[in-house]
C-alpha cells in the first residue's frame, strides 16, 4: 500500500517535470522547413514593428503623473527608462541564447518545456497570455483613444462621432472613476469599447487570412510611428522650457521605481524576435543585433519623447488619454496633433498584430502539445491558418476587453512579462548545467552573472510593484491559480492520453520497421 502510494506520486512528480527534448521541436520545424531570409535589418524592424505603441503613446502619461494606486516618476521617467533597458537587455541575451540553439516558434513557451517541464511550461504559456492576449486588450483601448483624437481635429466630422459617449468607447472603470455614468438596461450597466472591439475582430480576420499580407502592412506602419515620433521629437524641442523639468523626480525613488514598472509595457514585444529564429540567416550574429539593437533604438527614442514631452508642460498637464497628441494641441500646434494620431493609431495597429498573432501561435503550439483541446488545431484548409483557436481566443479577449480596465490590462501584461523573463534567465541557467554540450550558436556573456542579474532585476521590480497596485496585485495571483486549475483538471490527462497514444502507434509501427 505504502509502495504503491510512493510509486504514484514519483509517476506523478516525474509528470509534472516531463521534458521535451529540444531536438523534438528541431523535427518537428525541420519538416515545416521555413527559408532562411531574415537579416538583421529586418528583425530590428520587426522589434521596433512589436515595441513601439500604446506604451509610449499612452501610458507614458500615468508613467509621468501616476494613477490613483500608484506614484509616478515626473521628469525622471528617463531614468527610470535607464533603468528598464538594463532590466531587458539581460533576459534579451538569453532569449538570443535559447533562439540560436532551438529556433522555432513558440518562444519563451517551447524553452520552458525544454528545460523545466511540462507543468512550468504550461503554466510558461498560461503567463504568456497575460503579456499577449490581456496585453490586446490594453493596446486596443488605447488605439480608441487616438481614433477619437484624430475624430477631434475635423471640426466637419458629425459631433456624435468626435465626441461619442464615454460608454460607447470607454470600459465601465474608467467611466465611473471619471466621474461618468453609463445606461443600464435591467440592471446592468451597458458599457463597450466600440471601437477596441472593432480593430480586435479585423486583426483576427487579418490573421486568419494570413499573415503574409501583415508582414508589408507592418513594416509601413513601423514607417509611418517612427517618422510621428521623430516629428514630435524635433517640432516639440523648441517648445521645452527647463522649468518644467523641476521638481525632477516629485515622488523620489519609489516613484522612479512605479515609473519604471509603468514603462515596462512600452518595451513587451521585443521578446517576438525570437519567434522568426527559425527564418534567420546567420542567427548567432543577427540574432542579438536585431534584438540588443531594437531595445537599444527604442530605449533612445523613449528617452527622447519622455525629455521633451515632460519640458513642453506642466507635469499636471499631461494628458492620461492622448499624450503626445494632447502636447502638440497644448503648443497650439493642432495639425501636428492630428498627424501624430495617424501614427499613433499606425504603432498601436503593428503592434495589436504582433500581440494577436503571438497569442494564436503560443496557443496553437499548446494545442499540439496536448495543453488544449485536439480541435483548436484545426487549420483552414484555404488559408492554412489555425482559424479555431484565432476565432475562440478573439472571443475570450473580446468578453474580457468588457471587464477590465485598460490600466489593469496593462498592469498584469507586465507582470506576465517579468515572470516570463524571469523564467527564461532560469532556465538558461538549468540548461547551461544539463545540457552543457549542446551546440550554441549564441552564449550569454559572463553566464551565470548575466541571468542572475536579469532574474534580480526583473523580479525586484515586480515585488516593489505588487505591494502598490492593487487591483492588478490580486488579479496576478488569480491568474496563476486559474492556470495550475486548467492543468490539473483538463492538461495533465489529456497529455497523458496524448502520451499513450503516440507509445501505441509507436508499437504499432515497430514492428513493420522490423521486417523491412
Ligand atoms: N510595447 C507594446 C506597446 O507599447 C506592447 O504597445
Amino acid at each position: 500500500m505504502q509502495n504503491s502510494k510512493q510509486n504514484f506520486l514519483s509517476t506523478f512528480v516525474s509528470n509534472l517535470i516531463r521534458k521535451k527534448n529540444p531536438d523534438e521541436f528541431l523535427e518537428q520545424s525541420a519538416k515545416g522547413g521555413l527559408k532562411k531570409t531574415l537579416g538583421a535589418f529586418d528583425l530590428i524592424i520587426l522589434g521596433i514593428s512589436a515595441i513601439i505603441g500604446a506604451g509610449i503613446f499612452v501610458m507614458i502619461g500615468s508613467a509621468v503623473i501616476g494613477t490613483t494606486e500608484r506614484v509616478g516618476a515626473g521628469p525622471g521617467l528617463v531614468i527610470s527608462i535607464a533603468l528598464v533597458t538594463i532590466a531587458c537587455i539581460f533576459p534579451a541575451l538569453c532569449y538570443t541564447e535559447f533562439a540560436s540553439m532551438i529556433p522555432v516558434s513558440g518562444s519563451a513557451y517551447i524553452y520552458t518545456f525544454a528545460t523545466m517541464g511540462e507543468l512550468p511550461a504550461w503554466m510558461m504559456g498560461w503567463v504568456l497570455m497575460l503579456e499577449y492576449a490581456i496585453g490586446t486588450i490594453a493596446v486596443a483601448s488605447s488605439w480608441t483613444g487616438y481614433l477619437i483624437k484624430l475624430f477631434q481635429g475635423f471640426p466637419f466630422l458629425p459631433e456624435w462621432l468626435r465626441y461619442p459617449p464615454e460608454w460607447l468607447i470607454n470600459d465601465y472603470q474608467s467611466v465611473v472613476d471619471a466621474g461618468g455614468t453609463v445606461p443600464h438596461i435591467l440592471g446592468i450597466p451597458i458599457c463597450i469599447n466600440l471601437p477596441a472591439m472593432a480593430i480586435i475582430t479585423i486583426i483576427a480576420l487579418i490573421l486568419i487570412k494570413g499573415i503574409q499580407e501583415s508582414a508589408n502592412f507592418a513594416r509601413i506602419m513601423v514607417f509611418v510611428k517612427v517618422t510621428v515620433i521623430a516629428i514630435f521629437i524635433l517640432v516639440g524641442a523648441f517648445y521645452v522650457r527647463p522649468e518644467n523639468w523641476t521638481p525632477f523626480a516629485p515622488f523620489g525613488i519609489k516613484g522612479i521605481l512605479m515609473g519604471a514598472f509603468a514603462i515596462f509595457y512600452a518595451y513587451i514585444g521585443f521578446d517576438a524576435i525570437s519567434t522568426a529564429a527559425e527564418e534567420t540567416k546567420d542567427p548567432q550574429k543577427n540574432l542579438p543585433i536585431g534584438l540588443i539593437g531594437s531595445l537599444v533604438i527604442c530605449s533612445i527614442i523613449y528617452a527622447l519623447v519622455t525629455i521633451v514631452l515632460t519640458g513642453m508642460m506642466p507635469m499636471g498637464s499631461i494628458d492620461l488619454k492622448a499624450p503626445i497628441a494632447h502636447a502638440m494641441s497644448f503648443v497650439g500646434q493642432d495639425w501636428f496633433a492630428g498627424a501624430i494620431s495617424i501614427g499613433a493609431l499606425a504603432g498601436l495597429t503593428s503592434v495589436l498584430l504582433v500581440l494577436q498573432y503571438g497569442t494564436t501561435r503560443i496557443l496553437f503550439a499548446m494545442a499540439r502539445d496536448g495543453f488544449l483541446p485536439s480541435i483548436m488545431k484545426k487549420v483552414h484548409p484555404k488559408f492554412n491558418t489555425p482559424w479555431v483557436i484565432t476565432v475562440l481566443s478573439t472571443i475570450l479577449i473580446l468578453l474580457g476587453s468588457l471587464f477590465i480596465n485598460m490600466q489593469v490590462a496593462a498592469e498584469l501584461a507586465i507582470f506576465g512579462t517579468f515572470t516570463s523573463f524571469v523564467i527564461v534567465c532560469t532556465g538558461i541557467l538549468i540548461l547551461r548545467k544539463t545540457e552543457p554540450d549542446r551546440p550554441r550558436p549564441f552564449k550569454v556573456p559572463c553566464c551565470p552573472w548575466f541571468p542572475i542579474i536579469g532574474i534580480i532585476f526583473c523580479s525586484g521590480l515586480m515585488f516593489v510593484a505588487l505591494r502598490e497596485v492593487k487591483t492588478s496585485a490580486m488579479l496576478f495571483p488569480l491568474w496563476i491559480v486559474i492556470g495550475l486549475v486548467i492543468y490539473f483538471l483538463y492538461g495533465y490527462q489529456s497529455n497523458r492520453r496524448l502520451l499513450a497514444l503516440k507509445m501505441q502507434k509507436l508499437e504499432e509501427t515497430e514492428p513493420v520497421k522490423e521486417n523491412v
